[in-house]
């Protein structure tokens, strides 16, 4: 069901589905809510294979963050603890007391800042290519000059060049249609909110002492062609939970999910199950 919120000026529009079939099993997998926190430049609906997978044994809520898809570019929200904040709003406005949440890339960035803020709420934190380190100084020059290049040409010749690179090259040559498929979408966006998200992700800082401090368990996806979040690092955080899951996807990017779904898929599916055995 498509929803929407007021929230600090603006509507964000997000997309809660109920179970269809509750588990027959001893814990039930209905009680268990996934929010799932797409990346940069996307929308909720990118996770449509995990909706289909998921959505028959949990409950899911899927926001389109100020900015993205039906939800307005909104200028009040800075950094990735504005964002987290909206995120909280949508919980509150369905009255969600416990959740898991999983993060695409930026997405993660502002599940770090959610489990942050609101550590009480979460079950477990999913890093799907995204990490808990804050951008290395040459990434921040990078971004920097990027804002700028949004500036001089727009957001979506920006997008036409950065796009191809989230993709492994065994992806890339075999389904261009799907490249071309999000340049379009892509170009959908304000300048102003590319720029916005650039600016955020610059300005986060390093997150790394929650995943030692944070007593839940974690997920860590990334793919062995994966150049924004690059497995190494993945590897070496996933040392730093006391419970977690690392999975390095072989050929994939930096988008699994849309690379490899089937795969991604069944690594969630036990990833939430793992969760449920630790929180029963
Ligand atoms: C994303 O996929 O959300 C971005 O590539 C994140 C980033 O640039 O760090």
């Amino acid at each position: 069901m498509q929803k929407t919120i007021h929230y600090r000026g603006q509507d964000i529009r997000y997309v809660l589905l109920q179970p269809t079939r509750p588990s027959n099993s001893g814990s039930d997998r209905a009680d268990l809510t996934l929010m799932l926190v797409h990346g940069f430049p996307e929308r909720g609906g990118i996770f449509q294979e995990q909706l289909d997978a998921l959505s028959a044994y949990y409950t899911l809520l899927v926001p389109d963050l100020p900015g993205s898809g039906g939800s307005p570019y909104n200028p009040v929200l800075e950094s990735t603890a504005d964002f987290a904040d909206s995120l909280a709003a949508i919980i509150k406005e369905e009255q969600i007391d416990k959740l898991v949440i999983i993060g695409h890339s930026m997405g993660g960035y502002i599940a770090l800042a959610f489990a942050e803020r609101y550590p009480e709420i979460i079950l477990g934190l999913g890093l799907l290519h995204s990490t808990a380190y804050a951008d290395s100084e040459q990434k921040k020059v990078n971004r920097i000059k990027a804002i700028h290049t949004m500036e001089q040409y727009g957001g979506a010749a920006f997008l036409k060049t950065m796009i191809p690179t989230l993709f492994g090259p065994v992806f890339k040559s075999a389904h261009p249609q799907v490249i071309q498929e999000l340049i379009e979408a892509g170009s959908h966006f304000e300048t102003r909110t590319l720029q916005q998200y650039y600016q955020m992700m610059h300005d986060r800082t390093d997150k790394t002492a929650l995943l030692m401090h944070l007593s839940i368990p974690f997920l860590f996806i990334s793919g062995t062609e994966d150049k924004a979040a690059p497995a190494i690092d993945l590897i070496r955080q996933s040392s730093l939970p006391q419970t977690a899951m690392i999975e390095i996807l072989e050929q994939a990017g930096h988008m699994g999910f849309l690379e490899c779904p089937g795969q991604v898929n069944k690594i969630l599916t036990h990833f939430l199950q793992l969760v449920q055995n630790v929180s029963i």
